[in-house]
């Protein structure tokens, strides 16, 4: 009998892994999204300019709409997934994605191409600012900080096949085949999210404890007991009502917010995405100016980037958030002093390449294991249940405004204050980051959702305490 009972409780443990896995790796394709946009518009934008002829406000035009989408996107998402749930929010993005890669495909115009990215901007706004959330409500606690940061997986994977998709349509210049091939990783979310369930957070949020509860049953092992336990703590999690925007001014909110939109800041602000949009130009600062080796450092950071964030997730969950982040912080910040270095001297040369190469790849490795899914992980699990929606997506507002301004600041920068000037300031920012989460961000390794709250009370209680 007991045997029986062993198998058939390994059995349920095994469809629950199964089902939750799943559940991430299909909402994770909403990273995807973004990831492809964001490596797509380097390589389309170069045939998009002679074709429409562009000058370089209406290049920056079609660059800049996907971000302020984004802002947009996500100042909508967090209303919409507390109306209509988190699993809703991620439907209409994959909706709204594939409207707007078609668009932006067959564009006649150079409107009708900047209201389809504008229309893309929106989607990956909704997408980035719901699926962590989304799966940080599904996932059990000890395993969450993987399954969330699937999402980040999705992002580096959908840059590095925008760069491939990039090279193999250029020799032909069809720009339009590249962006129209978006919409295929967005008809993978929609058709995979349909069959999703919804999160059992907010069913209980909305006063559907059955449903919440069939969910559970679908992702948990067969242990009424520790659903019914796991339902009871969510319900008392929800001391209040589903909050509104002013509620996030609460103080225990307002600690959470500090480190949410802190980290969502400092994570564009410690320049990541002066190296991913901007690799091949660096390399030329150090002398070389050949089109293959562009091509190699690009598509060196896309494979760097992926293979960092599968070490990342396999560490999350057992180093925990706070060692990753210190250990990949530090990191970056010594990567970016090395680059600094590098374009000190006035010397061009074989040695300033090298060091300039090494230091960009070991940057961007050590923001794969850290700032990258590290930001996406926190900003789904600091907030209280009744503003989670709306916090995340304030952080992914915040986080999708800094992307926009450091992209738009980057060359400005390098023309006032030099190669050297620029990385040595992205390194004090590195620094200071390093100070932000060795004093603020607290370790959330295996806790439950419902604790984490705890530990922002408890840091608002103390500040308010004499
Ligand atoms: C950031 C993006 C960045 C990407 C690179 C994401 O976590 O939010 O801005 O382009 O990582 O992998």
């Amino acid at each position: 009998m007991a045997a029986t009972g062993d198998a058939a409780a390994e059995a349920s443990a095994k469809r629950a892994q199964r089902n939750v896995v799943l559940t991430a790796a299909i909402a994770g394709l909403g990273g995807l999204l973004f990831g492809y946009d964001t490596g797509i518009i380097a390589s389309a934008l170069l045939f998009i300019r002679s074709d429409f002829g562009l000058g370089s406000f209406e290049q920056g035009l079609v660059v800049a709409c996907v971000p302020v989408g984004a802002i947009l996107g996500a100042a909508f998402a967090g209303q919409m997934a507390d109306r209509y749930g988190r699993r809703y929010v991620i439907i209409t993005a994959a909706i709204v994605f594939i409207v707007g890669a078609i668009g932006s495909a067959f564009g006649p115009s150079l409107a009708v191409l900047c209201i389809s990215r504008a229309l893309l901007g929106i989607a990956v706004g909704l997408a980035s600012a719901n699926a962590p959330v989304y799966i940080s409500e599904v996932a059990p606690p000890e395993e969450r900080g993987r399954l969330v940061s699937y999402f980040q997986l999705s992002v580096t994977v959908g840059i590095l096949v925008a760069y491939l998709v990039g090279l193999a349509f250029s020799p032909s210049e069809e720009w339009r085949w590249m962006l129209g091939l978006g919409a295929v990783p967005a008809l993978a979310l929609l058709i995979g999210m349909l069959r999703m369930p919804q999160s059992p957070r907010w069913l209980v949020m909305v006063g559907e404890d059955y449903k919440a509860r069939l969910v559970l049953s679908r992702i948990r092992r067969d242990d009424e007991k520790a659903i019914d336990k796991e339902l009871a703590e969510i319900k008392q999690s929800l001391e209040v009502e589903p909050g509104g925007w002013r509620d996030l001014l609460e103080p225990a909110v307002k600690a959470a917010l500090v480190v949410g939109v802190g980290l969502a800041i400092l994570q564009q602000v410690t320049g990541i995405n002066t190296v991913i949009y901007y690799a091949p130009t660096i390399i030329e600062y150090t002398g070389v100016s050949s089109g293959s080796s562009a091509i190699l450092a690009s598509l060196s950071v896309g494979v760097i980037n992926v293979i960092a964030t599968i070490v990342a997730l396999r560490l999350i969950d057992s180093k925990g958030r706070r060692t990753l982040l210190m250990v990949g912080v530090a990191g970056m910040t010594a990567s970016l002093v090395a680059l600094g270095g590098a374009f000190l001297g006035d010397e061009s040369g074989t040695l300033v390449t090298v060091i300039a190469i090494a230091s960009l790849m070991a940057y961007v490795a050590a923001f794969a294991i850290s700032l990258g899914p590290i930001f996406w992980v926190l900003n789904s699990e600091v907030y209280p249940l009744n503003v989670r929606s709306k916090a995340a997506a304030a952080g992914t507002m915040a986080n999708w405004t800094f992307n926009f301004i450091v992209s738009l600041t980057f060359l400005l920068l390098i023309d006032a204050l030099g190669q050297a000037g620029t990385f040595f300031l992205y390194a004090a920012i590195g620094l200071f980051t390093l100070w932000f989460c060795w004093k603020l961000v607290p370790e959330t390794k295996g806790k439950r959702l419902e604790d984490i709250q705890t530990i922002f009370r408890q840091r608002a209680e103390a500040r308010s305490s004499p």
